[in-house]
Formats: structure tokens, C-alpha cells, sequence
């Protein structure tokens, strides 16, 4: 297991390119389930996840070709021969979920095992389980997989959240394209990764309407075609590299990057008085002088702030004038960092879903321990400020999400390194 040293020097100034989502090509992945024809995913990130998903697609007779060092992704699934998701390759990664709604609408039938990932909190599937229960699924939960039938195919339906979830309706969505008649999710997510999604299906040939608001609405097709598509910018991945030359006071510009993305984050990054500049390349981020101001933060459903910034934008109020109140509204348990910074000589409490953060003049180098994908790079950019080195280890939760993120940085300045354990 691979360790990062970051050794904090000082100001951070260059170029960062922003790759394709990762929580996108997780969704667009398995859409390729749904048609015998061909799907091709350019701008496609290099990251874990995206190998452990190629797995599980290849697992149940997919074809994933990797082209140009993996930016370019060639799927074919003209045959779908395995219906069965194992809990070997389904634990690595919650995602793996996704498969359920496609392989469902177009066979009738699968049986996936109930995902891990992430220790963030409880993390049920019942929102996916019951949108596609509500198009006409037999469900039953047997030996911690999910046996799905749809004898007849899938129906149309008025499905309704009873609160917001990416994962559940990016299953509905590409179930209901499928299925027989219309279907209307109702509080529906508005992430760009399911605008995304939405707009591939339809390149695809699904007719759908209204994604990006809170009501979807999908007439369901009898079959669906090939198609191109390139992946969303990492909306995620953005505003971490933005809040690089933020923590270390130089300036960087993220290209690719677009505010429309992380509208809430630049205006919590303003009102803590960061400037941000859009650019005919993307968005350029600088730290006008001094400390920054704290600010309070409360994570939302997009177009809120990112419950995935969360963890990043502690690492930065560790060090803000004054004290900053972080609100954790999507998943329980996600403040695993703060011992890690409080290690770090941040001062941090945490009760339940809120943790107070004292600004403290400087974080010192400390060894910490990555607990999750977005706390891992929390502490790489605490280490990119402190004094001293910071040595991170169980960088694995790294790899799942961020691709060169040593070179991406090295690029700027930094003093990063990977070493083997
Ligand atoms: C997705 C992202 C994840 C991100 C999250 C919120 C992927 C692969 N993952 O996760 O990185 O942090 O959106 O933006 O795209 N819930 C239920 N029952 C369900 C589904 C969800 O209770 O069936 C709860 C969850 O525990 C959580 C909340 O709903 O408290 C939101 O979860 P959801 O939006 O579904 O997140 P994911 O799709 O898992």
C-alpha cells in the first residue's frame, strides 16, 4: 500500500487540467447494458473505480475496450450472458448498484449483490429498490443479493423520492427508458452527472425531458441504439484543484473548469474572500491576500454545496480567521477527517452532523490516515499548507477518484511523492 509525503512550500501557481467526472462515467458506464449497439465514452477519467466497474460489466459479457491511455472508452454489450452481479467485484465499489436498473429493463431479469464502498454512513439501496419495485420488479432480498424479475418487461410509473438521491434515480432514469409507457420521478436529483446521463440516453434514443429540474419525465422505447458521448468536467475534482492555490495563497487556473458546476462552492469561496475568474479556459482561483474568512457551510443536494467538497473545505477553514460551522445534511459519519486534521493541529469538534472549526495560524506536518476517497484529499491539501511533511497513508481511497493527483500538483510546485509502504 503506497503512502503520499506532501511537504508544505509555500504558494501553488500553474495550470491544472480537470478531468472527466468519475461519478458520471460510473452511471454512463452501465447505461451501455441497455442497448445491443455499441457506446463510446470520451474524456473518460483513469481512476480505480472506473477499472472495478470495467470489471463488473465485463463479468456479465460487455466488451470494455480502454483506448488512448483510457480517456476513450468502447463498450459493446451485443450480449448480456451472465445476469448475475458477485459480491466480490459489487463490494469494491457502491456504483456497481447501477447495473441493476439497466440489465433489469432490457432482460428482465438480474441479480446483483448489495453494495459497500465508502464508509460514510449507512448507505441503503431501498430508493432504487422501490422505483424500480413501482415499474412493475419483483423483488427479493435473499443471501445479500437482490434478485430482481419483470416478467413482461418493465411499466412506466409515477415514481416519487421521498428525498433526493443521485444513485436512485440515475437507476430509475435508465430503467424507465426501457420500460412500457410513461414515467414521471418526481423529486427527482439535478446533479450534472444525471443531466449527463440523461443526455447520453437520449443520443441513445430514450426520449426524456425535464432532467436537471426535479421532474423527469421518460416515454419508454422499445430498444435503444449506439452512441458517442463525452463525460462531464469532475465537478468534484474542480473544486479541490480550485481550493489548491487557495490553501497555499498562490493562483491557479483549472482548465475545463465551468462555475455552473460548483456555483455554491465559488460563493461560499467568495464570501470567504477568494477571487475567481472565469477564463475562455476555464476558471481561474486566487487567495487576494492574507488569511481567508471563515465561513459557514451546509451540504445540499445540488445545486447546494457538495457534500464531496465537505472534507476539502474543512481542510481550508482549519487555517480561516475566525470560526466556521460545517453542516454534514447528506450522509451521517462523514467527518472522519477531523482527527485526522485535529492531528494536524487543526481545532475541530464535531456533534453529530456539525463540526466547528477554530481557524489556527498554521497546521503542522503530521502521519494521517485516509478514511475515504474525499477525507484523503482533505489531508493532502492540509499537508500542501502545513509545516513540514505529511505523510498519508491508505492512499488506495485516493486512486478510486483522483487521477495524477502527485503530478497534477508537482505541476505547481508542490513537493509531493508517492512511496511505496
Ligand atoms: C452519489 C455519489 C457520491 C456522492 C453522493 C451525493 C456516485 C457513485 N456516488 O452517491 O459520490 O457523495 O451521490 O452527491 O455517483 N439513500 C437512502 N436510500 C437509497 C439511496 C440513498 O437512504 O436508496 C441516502 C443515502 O444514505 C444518503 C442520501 O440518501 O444519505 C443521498 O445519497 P445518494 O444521493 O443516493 O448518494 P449516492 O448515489 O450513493
Amino acid at each position: 500500500m503506497d503512502k503520499i509525503v506532501v511537504t508544505g512550500n509555500g504558494p501553488l501557481n500553474g495550470d491544472i487540467p480537470i478531468a472527466g467526472a468519475k461519478n458520471a462515467c460510473l452511471t454512463l458506464m452501465p447505461a451501455t447494458l441497455l442497448s445491443d449497439e455499441p457506446l463510446t465514452l470520451t474524456n473518460a477519467p483513469r481512476l480505480s473505480d472506473i477499472q472495478t466497474m470495467t470489471a463488473l460489466l465485463s463479468s456479465l459479457g460487455a466488451e470494455v475496450s480502454s483506448l488512448q491511455g483510457g480517456q476513450v472508452l468502447a463498450m459493446s454489450s451485443h450480449d448480456i450472458d451472465n445476469h448475475t452481479a458477485d459480491y466480490d467485484i459489487v463490494r469494491k465499489m457502491r456504483a456497481s448498484i447501477l447495473v441493476l436498473g439497466p440489465m433489469l429493463a432490457r432482460e428482465g431479469h438480474a441479480i446483483v449483490s448489495l453494495p459497500g464502498g465508502c464508509a460514510i454512513g449507512a448507505r441503503p439501496v431501498d430508493l432504487h429498490l422501490k422505483a424500480l419495485e413501482a415499474m412493475g420488479a419483483d423483488l427479493d432480498l435473499k443471501d445479500g443479493y437482490v434478485h430482481a424479475r419483470a416478467k413482461g418487461g418493465l411499466k412506466g410509473a409515477v415514481v416519487e423520492f421521498p428525498f433526493v438521491s443521485v444513485g436512485a434515480t440515475e437507476n430509475a432514469l435508465m430503467a424507465a427508458t426501457l420500460a412500457k409507457g410513461t414515467s414521471v420521478l418526481k423529486n427527482a436529483a439535478r446533479e450534472p452527472e444525471i443531466v449527463d446521463l440523461a443526455e447520453c440516453l437520449i443520443k441513445m434514443g430514450a426520449q426524456i425531458s425535464g432532467h436537471g429540474t426535479s421532474d423527469i419525465t421518460v416515454q419508454g422505447v422499445d430498444r435503444l441504439h449506439g452512441a458517442t458521448h463525452p463525460v462531464v468536467t469532475d465537478r468534484i475534482e474542480l473544486g479541490t484543484y480550485m481550493l489548491a492555490p487557495v490553501i497555499t495563497g498562490g493562483e491557479v487556473e483549472c482548465i475545463g473548469g465551468k462555475r455552473e458546476l460548483v456555483g455554491a462552492f465559488c460563493d461560499k469561496l467568495e464570501e470567504a474572500g477568494v477571487d475567481i475568474i472565469e477564463t475562455n479556459r476555464g476558471l481561474t482561483v486566487k487567495r487576494a491576500n492574507g488569511q481567508v474568512n471563515a465561513v459557514n457551510v451546509t451540504t445540499e443536494p445540488f445545486p447546494g454545496f457538495p457534500t464531496d467538497l465537505q472534507a476539502q473545505m474543512m481542510a481550508l477553514l482549519c487555517t480561516a480567521d475566525g470560526t466556521s460551522v460545517l453542516e454534514e445534511k447528506i450522509f451521517e459519519n462523514r467527518f472522519m477527517h477531523a482527527p485526522e486534521l485535529i492531528r494536524m493541529g487543526a481545532d475541530i469538534e464535531v456533534h453529530g452532523g456539525t463540526a466547528t472549526v477554530k481557524g489556527v495560524e498554521r497546521l503542522k506536518g503530521a502521519p494521517v490516515m485516509a478514511t475515504d476517497l474525499r477525507a484523503s484529499v482533505s489531508l493532502i491539501l492540509a499537508g500542501l499548507a502545513a509545516e513540514g511533511d505529511t505523510v498519508v497513508s491508505r492512499v488506495y481511497h485516493l486512486d478510486r477518484g483522483y487521477e495524477r493527483v502527485e503530478e497534477k500538483l508537482r505541476a505547481c510546485g508542490a513537493i509531493i511523492e508517492r512511496v511505496p509502504e
